[in-house]
């Protein structure tokens, strides 16, 4: 067994090294800084409990993007010279974000080790390359985020960081090849094991569907499907699951092939860069698909835990998903069997689920952005199925977002809404019929968001200043709208989002800022969290249409005056100079 010495080495602080939404998200360029990977990964190891260091079974691997390897390699040589007893690599450094999820959670190795945390490599949907960027997280035991108290630690701890432990000269591990590699050090035995990216997680999405009925629905020549995971790790779990284990040509798959730079694309779900899969779902407005799309169509972002959902020539929003998959999971999907402890949303996510908790009487809970605060709710049993508007959807089998899992879900839902067609009685049940259907017995909640990507950081700052000093005058705001669009109904009240959680009494302020309508409408201003430069302006509208005679609009016709007013009471182009939104979902 090869055996290994440990040096210390000094270091000083790296200014910016705070945690955000979900974790460290930076240019390669910056990571690759002197000490920069590694002070950050010693100010986490310092903000836990010895436990879960010294002796510890740790999980280290991420969406495979560039500089992944090379931070592997660092991790690992630190998690031996900090004393922790294994690291357990997925193949190729690929694990997808939920697949970590679950593999803190269920995975049990050969010797009866469980993990307590994980380091997730992953910058989620922002692009990939040496000019691109590279992004760390941690997650706990319950396999989630680490929790504000400890990002705030780590982010404490790189502001007084002044030296690291390394195993310098412990031989770099092979994390292509399957085995366990085993090395001595001084305070005994160190364990690197690299395991298949996608055992354990085919086996739990197993456990939660019928796959036999998705295998049928799959097999029927009228159902086509096509899944489209941005060169993203969802790439490696796709195959495994749509055609290996249900059945799906490997035609069905798009861009399935994981790469370090995404293809030079941008691995976000939505309209604007799941491209070619919005083209051959016959949604471009420019690009002809040629043929007819397939009836099902889905994709993924870097890291896996983002979906977005499109029928033929249909988009499904993310509110709308949740929505239906809550109103339908019971019926569905065997792990719902018998019932849903409560459902959650995150503010910005329209209210078309809120509708359904309360047509179904279950416990609904509204949280700020971020998939942390749905975990709390889950650990203490409240909490089945949630969602948010940002292309995420889950449930409580792990504890984070699951972008297949929401495409196993919606699968489910088709199964069993086509049962009779696939025994060759009926008509084929669309994605767009379950929507529609959706909307005749829920009512529509109209919504789209304007995205306004890297602006002016001040600027930003000064257009939501307004926006909150707006608010302490509403007849002023009321009389501005009346001038631009007498049609809009009245602002009723308006406020920044402030949440308690009921789990643990914390108070989490400033979380958006919130203008409701006298007719149930929305207008919610916030900055993102995730972005890595300047400031994201993120812009949600929102109206709710009961009537069954008005749900069949376009959603950007039925929300222009809502749209209109957003934009001239926030004075959007003279704050950020810019005339449109650089994305629109
Ligand atoms: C990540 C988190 C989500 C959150 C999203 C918000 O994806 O995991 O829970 O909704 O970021 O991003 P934003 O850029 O709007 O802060
Ligand atoms: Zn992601």
């Amino acid at each position: 067994m090869v055996s290994f010495k440990v040096s210390l080495v000094s270091t000083s602080p790296i200014d910016g090294q705070k945690p955000g939404t979900s974790g460290l998200r930076k240019k390669v360029k910056v990571f690759k800084q002197p000490n920069y990977l590694e002070n950050f990964v010693q100010a986490t190891f310092n903000a836990l409990t010895t436990e879960k260091v010294k002796g510890a079974t740790l999980v280290v691997s991420g969406d495979g993007r560039y500089y992944s390897e090379q931070a592997i390699q660092i991790i690992v040589k630190m998690a031996a010279a900090n004393g922790v007893r294994r690291v357990w690599v997925g193949q190729n450094s690929l694990l997808s974000t939920p697949a970590v999820s679950a593999i803190i959670r269920e995975r049990v190795g050969a010797d009866g080790s469980k993990a307590t945390g994980a380091f997730i490599l992953t910058a989620s949907h922002n692009p990939g390359g040496p000019t691109e960027d590279f992004g760390i997280k941690y997650n706990m035991e319950t396999g989630g985020p680490a929790p504000e108290s400890i990002t705030d630690k780590i982010y404490e701890n790189t502001k007084t960081i002044k030296e690291y432990p390394i195993a310098e000269d412990l031989p770099r591990v092979d994390i292509s090849t399957i085995g366990i590699t085993s090395f001595e050090g001084p305070e005994g035995k160190f364990d690197v094991e690299v395991f298949d990216s996608a055992d354990d997680y085919v086996k739990l999405m197993k456990s939660i569907f019928d796959f036999e009925s998705i295998k049928k629905l799959l097999s029927y020549p009228k159902f086509t499907f096509c899944y489209d995971a941005l060169h993203g790790v969802a790439g490696a779990y796709a195959h495994r699951i749509f055609v290996e284990e249900l059945g799906a040509p490997e035609s069905s798959l798009l861009n399935c092939v994981p790469k370090e730079d995404f293809g030079g694309g941008h691995p976000d779900p939505n309209l604007t860069y799941a491209k070619e899969l919005v083209a051959r779902m016959g949604l471009s407005k420019t690009d002809d698909a040629g043929g007819e799309p397939p009836e099902f169509g889905a994709a993924a972002d870097g890291d896996a835990d983002r979906n977005m959902i499109l029928g033929k020539r249909f988009f499904v929003t993310p509110s709308d998903s949740v929505a239906i998959i809550a109103a339908n999971a019971v019926g569905a999907i065997p792990y719902f069997s018998s019932g849903l402890k409560g459902v959650a949303r995150s503010m910005p996510t329209s209210a078309a689920l809120d509708v359904v908790a309360k047509n179904l009487g279950l416990k609904f809970f509204e949280v700020p952005t971020g998939w942390k605060f749905f975990g709390n709710l889950m650990d203490a049993g409240m909490c089945s199925v949630c969602g948010e508007e940002s292309f995420g959807t889950g449930s409580d089998h792990i504890r984070e977002k699951d972008g297949i899992w929401a495409v196993l879900a919606w699968l489910s839902i088709l199964a069993h809404k086509n049962k009779e067609t696939l025994d060759g009685n009926a008509k084929l049940v669309t994605v767009e019929d379950i929507v529609r259907q959706h909307w005749a017995t829920y009512g529509r909640h109209y919504y789209t968001r304007y995205d306004y990507e890297n602006v002016d950081a001040t600027a930003a700052k000064e257009l939501m200043g307004l926006l909150v000093k707006l608010q302490s005058s509403l007849p002023e705001v009321n009389k501005i709208i009346k001038g631009i669009h007498p049609e809009v109904a009245n602002v009723a009240s308006a406020d920044e989002f402030e949440y308690k959680d009921p789990v643990d009494g914390s108070v989490s302020k400033h979380q958006g800022i919130r203008y409701l309508f006298e007719d149930g409408s929305r207008l919610v201003f916030r900055l993102s969290g995730t972005g890595s430069e300047g400031a994201t302006i993120r812009l949600y509208i929102e109206q709710y249409e009961k009537d069954a005679s008005k749900i069949g609009r376009d959603s950007q016709d039925a929300l222009g005056p809502l749209v209109d007013v957003a934009l001239k009471l926030s004075k959007m182009q003279e704050f950020t100079g810019r005339s449109s939104p650089t994305v629109i979902t």
